[in-house]
This record gives structure tokens, C-alpha cells and sequence, in this order.
């Protein structure tokens, strides 16, 4: 069976319900005048929609078939990551604890109101970092297995080398895809943090033989203390899952920090101006902590002409934060709409 194979025949839940389309942004791409196509990881269920659904597919279908009971994740109270996470334990019928690294909040908001929604055990562990939120979440998995819970464990933003291979497999759709439509993927590029999603595509990508580039906009700071080393170890670790003979090294790893901004959450240039442009060509939204950093970048690389297309804008979805007000109202002001209602 070749590594090809292997990654088809991976078990895996259909978590989402459909394959995500792939659809040309015309007005957007006459806006920058770079030819981009986006492929809508950003539909689905509310609570399954974004990257995080692919990772879950491959890592919950092992879960089940450990026979887990309780799942426990991690993350912020922004995480889509734990609020997937949450969706797909209703969905399963299992139980779920996450722990989130900030204070209770005095208004439940975005992925915070849907974490409890979907019936999760929220603990709050105060502003932490992601290794002391980690050994907050192995004590609670301790805890938890003590009552006679068969505990599965998510790491932060599910990001593992089993997850990746649901992006491994995702490249390959694409891929598909964009030759059905007569096209070839050219440049993909996403929002990148825990780096599964990263990872996971550059392994697919490997797999059918480097055919395209693959960029991954880093939106959080010091997510592990080697965070190319750690992305390479995640492709790597998924090869030899599938049995897969690549020769992956740092070079393959491509991630840049140029629209980082201010950090995790926190504003960057360029960002509204991409929520703006994307919302009103094309009826699409990005949120400021994830997917609208990832298209401030396209912007900004089309304007300095270091873009040749055919481009793909990976919707890694996340449109939920614009529902907590203190992106709403920030958003809300900086594209001016506030002014035009007033007046
Ligand atoms: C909307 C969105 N985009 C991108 C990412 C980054 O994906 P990854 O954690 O696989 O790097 C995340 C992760 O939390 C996310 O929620």
C-alpha cells in the first residue's frame, strides 16, 4: 500500500457533512488584481465549521475507537479549537472539560457562549502560558480517570501528527479540486498558530510532489519555544504514521510573522482593511484574531507585487469572534459604519 493509500484509508468521522467548495473571489482578486480562490473550511454547522473539523475527523475517530468517554481540551477563551471540540462531543455523546487560559469573563461571548452551549465543563485557569495550561489540563485528566472516566486529551489547538494527516488528506481535495476547475492551487496560504494545519499541508503537498508553496501567517507569539521545529516535527511525525518515505526539513516549513501585529488577538495593520475588502466583494467574513490577519497578508503582498496567482486563501474560519463585542465594536468603528449610522 503506498502512502497515498495508507492516508485514504485513515478512519475518520464526517464530522462536517460535506466537502468544503473551492470558489474564485472575483471581485476581490479584480480589487488586488491577484487571481485568488478560497476554499471554504469556514462553512459548516456553527459549531463545526473552520480548520479545527479536519483535524477532529481523524483525531476523535481514534478517540472513539479507544473508547473514550470525556474528552478534555485546552485553549483560550477565543479558541475555535475548544469550541469544535465541545460541538463534537455533543455530537458523539461524550462528556467534555476545557480548560481555558483566562478569568471567568463577566459576559459569555463568541466560542465562550457556544463552549457552554454545547454542554462543556468550563474551568477557567487565569492567565496562564500554554505549558502551565497544559499541566493544569494533566491534573484534570488525572482527576478525571480517578472517578472511573476514560479520558482522550486534545492538545492545544488539536494539534498533533495524527491530527495533521486531516490536513494532509485536505491538501489532496484540494489539489482535486482546483484541477477539476481547470486550475492548479499555485500558492496557498492561511492563518497558522498551533500548527497542525500547517503541518498537515505541507505533508500533503510532499505527498504529490511539491507541486505548489504552502504559507502559513503566524497569528499567536511563542506558541512552543521552536515553533518551525515544532510544525516540522508534526509533518514529520505523520509521515511515518502512513509509512510515507519524504524527506521533510525546516526549508519546507514556511511561515512568516510579518503580520503578527501586536499578538495574539491584539490589532495588526492591515486587518480591518481585509475584513472590510473581503465582507463587501464578497459577502465573506474573517475575524480579526485568525483568518483576517491571513488576508491582510494577501492584501499586503499583492500590493508589494510579491504574489503571482493563482492564490488560495485557506478560510480557516473563526468568523465567531466577530460576535464578541470587543472585536464588534472595534470593527465596527475602524470601517466607519458607526459615523454613517449616527449621522
Ligand atoms: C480560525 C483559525 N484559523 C487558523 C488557526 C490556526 O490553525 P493551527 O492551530 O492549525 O495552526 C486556528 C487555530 O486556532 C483557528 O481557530
Amino acid at each position: 500500500m503506498t502512502a497515498l493509500e495508507a492516508l485514504e484509508r485513515l478512519p475518520r468521522l464526517n464530522l462536517r457533512g460535506f466537502v468544503s467548495p473551492v470558489q474564485l473571489l472575483e471581485r476581490f482578486s479584480e480589487a488586488i488584481g491577484v487571481e485568488v480562490w478560497c476554499k471554504r473550511d469556514d462553512m459548516g454547522t456553527v459549531g463545526l465549521a473552520g480548520n479545527k473539523v479536519r483535524k477532529l475527523e481523524v483525531e476523535l475517530a481514534h478517540a472513539v475507537a479507544s473508547g473514550a468517554t470525556h474528552l478534555v481540551a485546552e485553549g483560550s477563551r477565543l479558541s475555535n479549537a475548544t469550541r469544535a471540540v465541545a460541538a463534537a462531543s455533543a455530537v458523539l455523546g461524550l462528556k467534555c472539560t476545557l480548560l481555558l487560559c483566562h478569568d471567568e469573563p463577566h459576559e459569555p461571548v463568541g466560542n465562550l457562549m457556544l463552549d457552554g452551549l454545547f454542554g462543556a465543563d468550563l474551568r477557567f485557569v487565569g492567565n496562564v502560558t500554554w505549558l502551565e495550561l497544559a499541566e493544569h489540563a494533566q491534573k484534570v485528566v488525572s482527576d478525571l480517570e480517578q472517578t472511573g472516566e476514560r479520558v482522550y486529551r486534545l492538545p492545544i489547538g488539536c494539534a498533533s501528527e495524527l491530527s495533521c494527516l486531516g490536513f494532509a488528506l485536505a491538501y489532496g481535495e484540494l489539489r482535486n479540486q482546483m484541477r477539476e476547475l481547470g486550475r492548479t492551487d499555485g500558492t496557498v496560504i492561511h492563518a497558522s498558530s498551533s500548527g497542525g494545519t500547517h503541518a498537515g499541508l505541507v505533508l500533503g503537498n510532499a505527498l504529490h510532489g511539491f507541486e505548489s508553496e504552502i504559507r502559513g501567517i503566524v497569528v499567536a507569539e511563542n506558541v512552543y519555544p521552536d515553533v518551525a521545529g515544532t510544525y516540522l516535527s508534526f509533518a514529520r511525525g505523520g509521515a511515518s504514521l502512513i509509512g510515507a518515505d519524504v524527506e521533510l526539513t525546516r526549508e519546507h516549513i514556511n511561515i512568516s510573522e510579518a503580520y503578527l501585529g501586536e499578538g495574539y488577538g491584539l490589532p495588526a495593520s492591515g486587518v480591518y482593511e481585509a475584513i472590510d475588502l473581503l465582507a463587501t466583494k464578497e459577502g465573506l467574513l474573517v475575524d480579526p484574531v485568525y483568518s483576517g490577519k491571513a488576508v491582510a497578508a494577501i492584501i499586503d503582498l499583492a500590493k508589494k507585487n510579491e504574489l503571482k496567482g493563482p492564490v488560495v486563501f485557506w478560510h480557516t474560519g473563526g468568523y465567531h469572534a466577530l460576535f464578541d463585542p470587543r472585536y464588534a465594536k472595534r470593527i465596527w468603528a475602524e470601517i466607519g459604519r458607526l459615523s454613517k449610522i449616527v449621522l
